[in-house]
């Protein structure tokens, strides 16, 4: 029997046919990504021998499809160890061509950049690419149908095109499995400075939400089978393993998602796979093959334990190197940074708050960045600010790491390695992004934002039999909100990352200082 869908770990998939092979996102790099914070779990270390194998040994055409940058999707390292001159990369065409150009200077036998939707033939498979191209988050989806079999595949992985189901559903009429992210996988709130009891609702609710919107476009999808996959990862540094036993946080494990699902949607196939379970697909049915037994004993702390040991060396060599960063030197090179960022960050709105970033080494001085003057300078530690404050506060080692090219600004705010904390608290999307954007990408950002504040195009949408005229587009990133949720006959909820927006209040969103600028049609709300 030959197996057609293989899983590698986190988000990664392997598709075989006749002729063909098709990689997803292979992470298996012993480093994990972002520093080496995150890992895979399961482990699925010992899968890429038999990766790398296959592609040496294959007289099959090799392809490898790359979503997006993340390292968790994007990994060099990995992909260095495999024979490149078989391999077809396929990578959307982004604006920011950061994974294409990469790619090409690996030397492969070819990069292949689609553009959004565009449809790409691979022997008898047709592939096609759904991307969201924001400048704070760039991602794709990818749509496979196989004519032999007549097996359609849709992978989201973490991109949260959940605003396009009508033009999927057009495209594939049918979705045999459908794979994506279950988990969060955020810095909120992992990272900010919340007391115990506030840290755990916020926790819960995120997975709530989350939970709830994978749960309604599974319901819209109604695949044959779907996969809970693309994360979470596992820690094991440790500075920050202690994630992992934390009674209530963001990382769900796929077993209670799977709880979860049978209990609302009792009818859906539900199979959480472990890297090197095999999925074939013949005359409509399933056949399923893990290779053990008991999969759920992977997610034992005493599994994770173990997994840390083995590791443990990679830990000590960061830490050592770490400590060769001078404290104030590094504070010097993070303000000629920041300063290079806020020469771009030419934002009209007005930004009445003050961002501070601290090195945890250094007591009395902190750098301060005055949005509103366009003003950053090294200076004592204010005791007390009235204005809104954004904090931010890091080692000198890990700032030294970020400065010296070890991880982007993108892969450091990913790997939790710093502290968080905004008064109000408030999600700011402007210090978001300009905390997250290389220096480079900082105008395209604001840009990119502006116009988003800009869009007027408005929809008119019934809630409880009243008319609302409101923006079309999410002020956060821009979904299409013809597609959305309501909650409680009051609460629009975007479908991309559930912000929810008070229509009775004007449309104002819930903790976030953002609107839709809801207006009742009919006048008094009644
Ligand atoms: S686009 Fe993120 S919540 Fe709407």
């Amino acid at each position: 029997m030959k197996y057609m869908l293989t899983f590698l770990g986190h988000a990664g998939f392997m598709y075989e046919t006749e002729n063909e092979i098709l990689l997803m996102d292979p992470w298996m790099s012993t480093s994990g990504a972002f520093d080496s914070s995150w890992y895979q779990f399961p482990c699925n270390h010992s899968l890429g021998d038999d990766v790398r194998e296959i592609i040496e040994t294959t007289n099959k055409e090799v392809y490898i499809y790359i979503s997006h940058e993340h390292k968790d999707h994007f990994d060099v390292p990995f992909l260095l160890t495999l024979k490149l001159s078989k391999i077809n990369f396929i990578t959307p065409k982004f604006r920011r061509d950061h994974v294409a150009s990469v790619l090409n200077k690996l030397a492969p036998k070819s990069v292949y950049t689609p553009i959004d939707s565009e449809l790409i033939n691979i022997g008898n498979l047709e592939i096609r690419l759904f991307l969201d191209d924001q400048e704070i988050v760039r991602d794709s989806a990818l749509g496979l149908y196989d004519r032999d079999s007549d097996f359609t595949f849709l992978n989201l992985n973490d991109c949260k095109v959940y605003d396009r189901v009508d033009e999927l559903f057009d495209i594939y009429k049918k979705f045999n499995i459908f794979t994506c992210q279950f988990s969060g996988a955020v810095f909120h709130p992992v990272c900010y400075d919340y007391p115990e009891k506030k840290y755990n609702e916020i926790s819960k609710s995120k997975v709530n939400g989350k939970f709830g919107s994978v749960k309604n476009l599974i319901d819209k999808f109604k695949p044959e089978l779907y996969i809970p996959a693309a994360g979470p990862p596992v820690f094991l540094d440790p500075n920050l393993v202690s994630i992992n036993y934390q009674e209530v946080n963001i990382f769900s494990s796929p077993f209670k998602f799977k709880k979860y699902l049978h209990d609302t949607l009792p009818e859906l196939n539900v199979e959480v796979p472990v890297p090197g379970s095999k999925f074939y697909f013949k005359n409509q049915q399933f056949d399923i093959k893990h290779p053990f037994e008991n999969i759920e004993e992977m997610y034992d702390e005493k599994n994770i334990q173990n997994y840390a040991k083995n590791y443990d060396y990679i830990f000590s060599e960061r830490e050592k190197q770490k400590s060769s960063y001078d404290p104030i030197d590094v504070q010097k090179r993070l303000l000629v940074e920041l300063c290079s960022k806020l020469n771009g960050f030419k934002i009209e709105q007005k930004m009445n708050i003050l961002l501070e970033f601290s090195l945890s080494e250094i007591d009395d001085t902190s750098i301060y960045i005055d949005f509103e003057n366009n003003h950053i300078d090294i200076m004592d530690k204010f005791k007390k600010s009235s204005n809104p404050t954004y904090e931010i506060s890091a080692s000198v080692g890990d700032v030294g790491r970020l400065l010296d090219g070890y991880l982007n600004w993108e892969d450091f705010m990913l790997s939790f390695r710093h502290k968080l904390k905004r008064t109000p608290d408030i999600y700011q999307v402007a210090i978001n992004g300009f905390l997250t954007m290389e220096k480079e990408d900082v105008p395209k950002f604001v840009d990119n934002l502006m116009r988003l504040q800009n869009q007027r195009e408005r929809i008119t949408i019934e809630v409880g039999g009243v008319l609302y005229s409101i923006d079309k587009y999410c002020p956060h990133q821009g979904s299409d909100l013809t597609t959305h949720e309501i909650e409680d006959e009051r609460f629009l909820i975007c479908p991309k990352h559930r912000w929810s927006f008070d229509l009775e209040d004007e449309g104002k969103a819930v903790g976030q200082e953002a609107s839709i600028n809801a207006v009742d049609l009919d006048g008094d709300g009644s």
